[in-house]
């Protein structure tokens, strides 16, 4: 597969963006990284800092004129298309193991329909929320910020807005200052990791977050429909992806014609070949861009977690997942494990308190730390 080296760079709207690039590296197997040492290992931050990677992220309104290699936090979204399949307690308790690996964490709550990241912390948003910063503008990001349980993480929660559940309701320019806050996080609020826990449904600002993180985290329920809204999640992914790249490339019109050829195959039923083969194919419409397309592929992952396995056939859907979004979606994925069905999951709801801290023991604590280990070590932390 073509890279995309800094030399190759489509245009000074990839390279501009975050100034200077650094060299493209493979990912290596996990480090001994001492804790606490941060994120500033020049291998880390050569995993984090890709021109691949900036390609498919949105171009939205951004004060962000440039940002130097070293200050990115890693950035891990976790979504999935369907309401209730355990996206926000794996954000929160992913959080757990980063910080008890010496990582500053912040977690953004980004479900605009309900946002309610804040009970999985068991804490209280005291009125304050994204809304405050981004819908009136009355406070910063800074003022609304809580202390979580957790030592090293804090929490962003989540905007209370009845227009931000529908459809392109969110202003761009809100995003532009959510996505300021993701990028800065670093030097704004001390953070290694940033944890982005988004709502439901495959709206363009839920999946425009969920591109511009490192790591993308698909969740699903062991069920058809879980598994569908999955496959739609990673479809219009892999459409809005196209549109980010034509962006940031000044190649407008290639998405929409190798969107339409797309639609054209399916309309014609069931088609074998996936989209990323069939993308491949039509390699003639516009070479330049398409090779842009698998670089920005390249430059991020897809973790698959499956949640509330009850055998073995259940978990053994991660596997079959992590093989579609591959090889039909182009995705590089990768299964991060699964999650057992347990009460203790609403029993720590229960007791708002975080289900890592109030249960250590359970097996279900078990298996999240193993998902967040698997997550870190695929950026060789
Ligand atoms: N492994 C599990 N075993 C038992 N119950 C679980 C498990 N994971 C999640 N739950 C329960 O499922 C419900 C939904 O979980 P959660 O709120 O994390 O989902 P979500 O994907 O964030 O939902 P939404 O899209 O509404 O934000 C909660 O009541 C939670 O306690
Ligand atoms: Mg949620």
């Amino acid at each position: 597969m073509d890279r995309l080296s800094p030399s190759s760079a489509p245009n000074s709207s990839l390279t501009g963006a975050f100034g200077a690039t650094t060299a493209t590296s493979n990912l290596r197997p996990a480090g001994n990284r001492p804790a606490g040492a941060g994120l500033s290992s020049p291998q880390v931050q050569s995993l984090l800092h890709r021109p691949e990677w900036l390609l498919g992220t949105p171009l939205l309104p951004s004060r962000h004129a440039s940002m130097l290699p070293g200050e990115l936090p890693l950035i891990i979204s976790v979504g999935g298309g369907k309401g209730g399949v355990g996206k926000s307690l794996l954000s929160a308790n992913l959080a757990a193991k980063f910080v008890r690996t010496g990582l500053k964490v912040v977690c953004f709550d980004l479900d605009f329909g309900g946002p309610n990241l804040h009970t999985y912390f068991g804490v209280d948003s005291r009125g304050m929320t994204l809304t405050d910063v981004v819908v009136t503008g009355q406070k910063r990001f800074e003022d609304v910020v809580l202390q979580t349980p957790l030592q090293g993480c804090t929490l962003i929660p989540g905007a209370r807005s009845e227009a931000w559940g529908r459809e392109g309701s969110v202003d761009p320019a809100a995003m532009g200052q959510i996505y300021d806050a993701v990028l800065g996080a670093r030097s704004r609020f001390g953070a290694d990791v940033v944890i982005l826990d988004l709502g439901a449904g495959t709206q363009f600002h839920t999946i425009d977050m969920f591109l511009m993180a490192h790591l993308g985290i698909v969740t699903a329920l062991p069920e058809p429909t879980s598994i569908e809204n999955a496959y739609m999640f990673l479809k219009t992914a892999l459409w809005r992806l196209m549109d980010h790249v034509g962006a940031r490339s000044r190649k407008l019109r290639s998405p929409q014609l190798i969107k339409a050829a797309l639609n054209a195959s399916d309309s014609q039923g069931f088609q074998s070949r996936g989209y990323a083969e069939r993308i491949r194919g039509l390699s003639n419409q516009d070479p330049e861009f398409i090779r842009y397309l698998f670089a920005s592929l390249a430059g991020r992952r897809a973790g698959i977690v499956i949640n509330q396995a009850r055998n073995q056939q259940d978990a053994n859907v991660g596997g079959s997942m992590e093989l579609i979004a591959n090889r039909y979606f182009g995705f590089q994925s990768q299964f991060l494990g699964y999650l057992n069905f347990d009460d203790v999951a609403w029993k720590s709801l229960r007791n708002r308190r975080l289900l890592a801290i109030d249960f250590p023991q359970a097996i279900l604590s078990h298996r999240l730390n193993d998902i967040a280990s698997r997550a870190l070590n695929l950026f060789g932390i």
